[in-house]
């Protein structure tokens, strides 16, 4: 079964057509720069440009970093206020011309890796955590998604955990991987202590460098890097629009 998906992220967005069955992306990635300021209609527009850019006229899954219920965005943590009550699976269908499901994007990332990356086999609760400009989280109770769960923003010494223990934060404050992974240490164990998780998956950009980081962790569960890297966001965002064909 053959998906376009699209990735919305800070500074880029990103498509290809995936093959839902394989988990593979059939063509190189299109990437178009996210326009700044990301308001709805502009974000829409380059969403519709990378359909078209495929010449797709099929299903597609899309990702947002914000919580997304039913298309509607609910959050705008590191996104334009103006998309808080936005119906955006509405808007990009309008603009596109194609049906369209939107997912959150740790959500979607959890889902690809859960199918076909580091969470295959894995049962019992699984938590994927993506670090990058903001902590997305993807929580799995038997491999069934709880959607929406917003783990990066548990409260840590009176701040966002993302805040403090973001990848953004590592690169703004030059944070040695020490510094950096004390602080992923601290919020990693409020996680456990919280759900008991049987695994963490961590992903984002910086599991490309899990070497540096993750064995500096002393947390009970075992936490495994992902294996879909960047091609995680299309392939959730694929998978969740299954329920279109
Ligand atoms: C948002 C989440 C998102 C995460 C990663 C957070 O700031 O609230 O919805 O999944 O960033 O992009």
């Amino acid at each position: 079964m053959q998906i376009l998906g699209i990735d919305i992220g800070g500074s880029g967005i990103k498509g290809a057509p995936v093959d839902t069955i394989t988990g593979t992306m059939l063509t190189e990635r299109h990437r178009i720069p996210t326009p700044q300021p990301s308001k709805p209609s502009d974000v829409a527009d380059v969403v519709a440009e990378i359909t078209r850019h495929f010449n797709w006229t099929g299903p597609v899954g899309c990702t947002f970093p914000a919580i997304v219920k039913e298309g509607v965005v609910h959050s705008a943590a590191n996104v334009d206020k103006e998309w808080i009550g936005t119906n955006s699976q509405a808007l990009f269908q309008e603009r596109a011309d194609c049906p369209f499901v939107v997912v959150n994007d740790a959500d979607a990332a959890g889902i690809a890796e859960m199918e076909f990356g580091a969470g295959v086999g894995h049962t019992g609760v699984v938590i994927m955590l993506t670090f990058g400009t903001g902590i997305g989280s993807a929580l799995f109770v038997n491999r069934i998604l709880v959607p929406n769960t917003e783990l990066g923003h548990l409260e840590i010494r009176g701040k966002d955990a993302e805040h403090r223990a973001s990848d953004r934060i590592r690169q703004e404050r030059d944070l040695s991987w020490e510094k950096w992974a004390e602080k992923v240490n601290e919020y990693l164990h409020y996680v456990e202590f919280l759900f008991s998780p049987d695994l963490f998956i961590i992903g984002g950009g910086v599991s490309k460098k899990h070497d540096r980081f993750l064995p500096l962790l002393d947390i009970r569960t075992p936490a495994i890097p992902a294996q879909m890297l960047n091609d995680a966001g299309i392939v959730g965002a694929a998978i969740s629009a299954r329920v279109l064909v």
